[in-house]
């Protein structure tokens, strides 16, 4: 599929949120949770059309946020509509837990050729990325009879008791909810950008040494025997904590400590994958470093709820009744996925690379502009944009980055933030240059604007 190269620019034509909008914020405001954790703008979605998304007062935004790296493909995608329509007409459900249809072995297979795991795969399907890690905790437990993990400060891996056990990318995660459900560890993310003692920059081998000592010297030899561990769950571009890539020695040493103590390497794509980096997997970036186990979920389905995990034939050996989920590996879910990783295969993977380098090199731009730029990194379209007060102190500007936040979101610009002080840029992998320059054009207005 070619990516659009239609030139339009956000057209904003009310006060924001407008009249209509506000309706839906009220009633949201009175029947729905007050749990999730939206940002100061409210953006409410009436329709929307590849990365153009329009309100119910007619205002139309660029959307570089993509549902949270979700609508991989754009929104609506005719053909993924089309493969939807088709497949609701033949089986919507069935479930796939009891009984049989050729859609989870054609994934399955699919799966087995692209995922980067050593050796034939089987995968387990769910309805959300949670679920392919509760599903990932569940079979490393079983499958090494053992209870440990090690999981990383700032990472996020869902929100239900054992992804949550994992997850620490913020405090209000969990706040309330006492004691981890798991036998969870958590250890400094290998930050360049700020090293775990000191908050300056590092480089790749510093940090990479740091953090695995910390591993062998300190935990496996006080509180956390190798040989009680059962996996270590990894984010090789860490997503929620600020758009952070892992340096490839880095990983390799995790393999290395995986595979000497007979630990799980489990690999949190969920975020990550699915064409985003500009390859497949964020792990296809460290060739020759493979998972056993990977967990994905968000850009599979192109919107649709999935959750699906991935790991060697040999360790998903679990017995008949062990694991299981009612709608995990819906029909039309795994239809929309097919097509998804069609489409990817077919230029989208290339376009992620492609203008995700584009507009990285535009961020860097920006940042030689803006002292209040620390640093710009990430892969393909996946780039995080981290803001400080000034250059020299690197002091974190959470304000400044919501301040910058809202003003784009003024202007018919969607972003969203991660970590304390970073934007994420995780837009519809057919965005095209055309459309980076109109969305880099108010980045800079708004940030102009917010300083
Ligand atoms: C890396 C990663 N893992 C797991 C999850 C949880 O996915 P879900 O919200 O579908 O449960 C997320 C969601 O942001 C994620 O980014």
């Amino acid at each position: 599929m070619t990516p659009s190269t239609e030139l339009q620019r956000p057209n904003i034509k009310t006060a924001l949120p407008g009249p209509k909008s506000q309706e839906i914020i009220d009633a949201d405001a009175q029947y729905v949770t007050p749990s999730y954790p939206r940002p100061d703008y409210k953006l409410v979605a009436d329709h929307a059309s590849g990365v153009w998304i329009t309100d119910p007062d007619g205002n139309v935004f660029l959307d570089c946020n993509a549902g949270v790296a979700v609508c991989s493909t754009g929104h609506c995608h005719p053909e993924i509509v089309a493969a939807i329509q088709k497949q609701v007409t033949e089986l919507i459900h069935l479930c796939g837990t009891d009984f049989y249809y050729r859609h989870m072995p054609e994934l399955g297979k699919k799966l087995n050729e692209i995922c980067p795991i050593e050796g034939p795969t089987k995968t387990h399907f769910a309805n959300s990325g949670a679920e392919a890690v509760e599903t990932a905790l569940k079979l490393a437990m079983y499958h090494t009879r053992r209870q440990k993990f090690i999981s990383f400060f700032g990472s996020f891996h869902g929100r239900t008791l054992g992804a949550l056990s994992l997850t620490s990318s913020r405090k209000a995660q969990r706040l309330g909810f006492m004691r981890q459900a798991l036998d969870v560890v958590h250890i400094p993310y290998p930050n360049k950008f700020r090293h775990f003692v000191t908050d300056k920059p590092t480089d790749e081998a510093t940090v990479t040494r740091d953090v695995i000592n910390w591993i062998e010297k300190k935990l496996f030899q006080t509180t956390t025997p190798p040989e009680e561990v059962a996996g270590i769950v990894l984010e090789v571009v860490q997503g929620e904590g600020g758009y952070i890539p892992a340096p490839t020695a880095f990983v390799r040493e995790l393999r290395r400590i995986c595979d000497e103590h007979g630990i799980m390497l489990i690999i949190d794509e969920v975020q990550s994958g699915m064409g985003r980096t500009g390859k497949m997997f964020a792990l296809d970036h460290h060739p020759g470093i493979k998972a056993d186990i990977m967990c994905m979920a968000k850009g599979l389905g192109s919107g649709m709820p999935i959750g699906a995990c991935t790991a060697r034939a040999d360790i998903m050996d679990w017995h008949k009744g062990a694991h299981a989920s009612t709608f995990g590996g819906n029909p039309v879910a795994l239809t929309a996925a097919l097509k998804t990783i069609e489409l990817l295969q077919g230029g989208l993977v290339d376009n992620s690379r492609k203008v995700g380098a584009y507009l990285e090199a535009g961020l860097n731009r920006l940042k030689d502009k803006y002292d209040c730029i620390g640093d710009v990194r990430g892969l393909g379209m996946m780039l995080g944009v981290e803001f400080v007060t000034d250059k020299a102190s690197l002091t974190p500007a959470p304000e400044l980055r919501d301040a910058i936040e809202m003003a784009c979101f003024n202007r018919g610009l969607i972003i969203l933030g991660c970590g304390a002080n970073s934007i994420r840029w995780s837009p519809p992998l057919i965005l095209a240059r055309e459309h980076v320059d109109v969305a880099l054009e108010i980045f800079d207005e708004a940030i102009a604007a917010s300083i």
